[in-house]
């Protein structure tokens, strides 16, 4: 099976910051930096995403470039022979289900804001008009599920149009819309009277804070924030690597990522603190920060109803972009393992994920008597708890790992395939070298395919190497994993 490539770089980076970027940004960071204190939290958050965040990307990338699958497969072709890595790969799905169990009814909230500001809902109301439209939309679990079924509906749909007709279309339009539109936002935000209190709150350090609030405490927040804004540690990052055209650097790649996502985050600080600290809401409000801050922003604006109504608009695309890449990964990996067409693979998924689902939104309402995590916390915190400060920092330590030690995938085929895999001479002077030692016409060949009857070749990128008796797809192939190690032990035996 040959993969879908991106059409162009741009919307290679788009997409993956599209992955990156979501409600991790816009509605995650100013909460949690609210609840941990500002510019102290950021700091370290800021030190999480350069020490670990980005080098794990290049792994996650490293990893989908190598196995050129989604996690179904990518451990289960990389590991040494009899390892157990590929049960990671239950490990990473069940990440993937549950970012998306609380994803899509935030994505939910935001579309029916998106619709509230169109129809001027919030015109003429205080500061706590603001709050109590929040209130109340969290009473009414019918509306929130509604809404969330469009979401996961719609995000369904466009992934089953196909990866470059439907998601970076749409995606790289939606994405450089946010960004300008925040630009626009924050300089709003930042001349507003009493925006310098905010500033100084989200700037200036103050490390009192971190301690009132428990280092270890806040120094977990931060890495968990750092993985998830990044979609590290469940193979979501994963598999766009398996996209990457081979002559990019993985590297070059996670970083263009990484800044663009980092920028929009640090831009949503600049947007939301100087405006609670303006209209005097508190900046450790919770889950609930974005929502009861920017309609009050909106409405002191002049031609609020129509800049509030595009930044939820653009703020649901950035939401479904993460939630279309993740919907694709999940596909890919009912596909991948079960060999299932992709029109099954979502059916039943958009059954699950719905129902999967439906606890987040019970969970302000009907089911608030269940505090898992201290008194006003919710099913929502639970489920983040379990994901951003348990799965991803784990799965991210398995990457680490995976591609570190020499017990999995080893640090020197990462690094080889991170450096190599556009190399090209490397791969037709290996072709040569064993077409003049064993006589076997040899060919470079991309994934799967066979030119010639009784041909060898590297499957480019993939760190497969296959000997064919046969054409096209031929039943006597015989595909041999090459690494850095093997090809070594191929030129030590002289077998090449
Ligand atoms: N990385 C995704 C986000 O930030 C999960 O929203």
């Amino acid at each position: 099976m040959k993969r879908e490539k991106f059409g162009s770089r741009l919307g290679f980076i788009l997409i993956s910051a599209g992955c990156a970027i979501g409600l991790g940004n816009v509605w995650r960071f100013p909460y949690i930096t609210g609840q941990y204190g500002g510019a102290a939290f950021v700091l370290i958050y800021l030190l999480f995403l350069l020490i670990l965040g980005l080098p794990i990307m290049v792994m996650e990338f490293s990893v989908g470039r190598a196995s050129r699958s989604s996690v179904a497969l990518s451990f289960d072709r990389l590991e040494p022979l009899g390892t157990k890595w590929h049960w990671y790969k239950w490990f990473g799905m069940a990440g993937n289900y549950l970012l998306m169990m609380f994803y899509t009814t935030i994505g939910g909230w935001l579309l029916l804001y998106f619709v509230k500001m169109a129809a001027g809902n919030f015109k003429g109301l205080d500061a706590s008009g603001i709050k109590n439209e929040f209130g109340e939309l969290m009473q009414q679990p019918g509306i929130m599920i509604v809404c969330m079924i469009i979401v996961v509906a719609a995000c369904f749909a466009i992934c089953s149009i196909g990866l470059q007709k439907g998601v970076e279309k749409i995606t790289k339009v939606m994405m450089l819309m946010l960004l300008a539109l925040m630009i626009i936002l924050a300089v709003r935000s930042v001349t507003l009277s009493g925006a310098g209190e905010g500033l100084a709150f989200y700037l200036v350090p103050d490390f009192a804070k971190v301690k009132e609030a428990g280092l270890m405490e806040v120094v977990f927040a931060a890495m968990g924030q750092s993985f998830f804004t990044l979609s590290l540690g469940i193979g979501a990052i994963a598999i766009f690597g398996s996209y990457i055209d081979r002559s990019r650097s993985l590297t070059g790649e996670a970083v263009c990522v990484t800044v663009l996502d980092t920028c929009v985050a640090l831009l949503s600080g600049f947007i939301i603190f100087p405006a609670c600290f303006a209209y005097q809401i508190e900046s450790t409000a919770g889950p609930s920060l974005i929502f009861i801050t920017l309609p009050n922003v909106f409405n002191h604006m002049a031609g609020g109803r129509i800049w509030g109504t595009m930044f939820f608009l653009f703020m649901s695309f950035a939401a479904f972009s993460t939630i279309i890449a993740v919907f694709q990964n999940i596909i890919s990996f009912a596909t991948d393992l079960t060999g299932c067409s992709v029109r099954k693979a979502v059916a039943w998924n958009i059954v699950a994920i719905i129902i999967l689902s439906v606890p987040c939104v019970l969970g302000f309402n009907l089911w608030s008597g269940f505090a898992p995590l201290g008194e006003g916390s919710t099913v929502l915190d639970l489920e983040d708890f379990i994901l951003s400060n348990n799965l991803l920092p784990i799965g991210s330590m398995l990457y680490l790992l995976f591609c570190t030690s020499r017990y999995g995938w080893g640090f020197k085929n990462f690094m080889f395939i991170n450096m190599h895999a556009g190399n090209v001479p490397i791969i037709g002077q290996l072709c040569r070298e064993y077409q003049r030692s064993s006589g076997i016409k040899c060919a470079q060949i991309d994934w799967w395919r066979f030119t010639q009857p009784n041909s060898v070749g590297i499957c480019e990128n993939t760190g497969w190497m296959a000997h064919g008796h046969a054409s096209e797809c031929g039943t006597s192939v015989m595909l041999y994993p090459v690494s850095y190690t093997h090809l070594r032990a191929h030129e030590t035996r002289g077998n090449l």
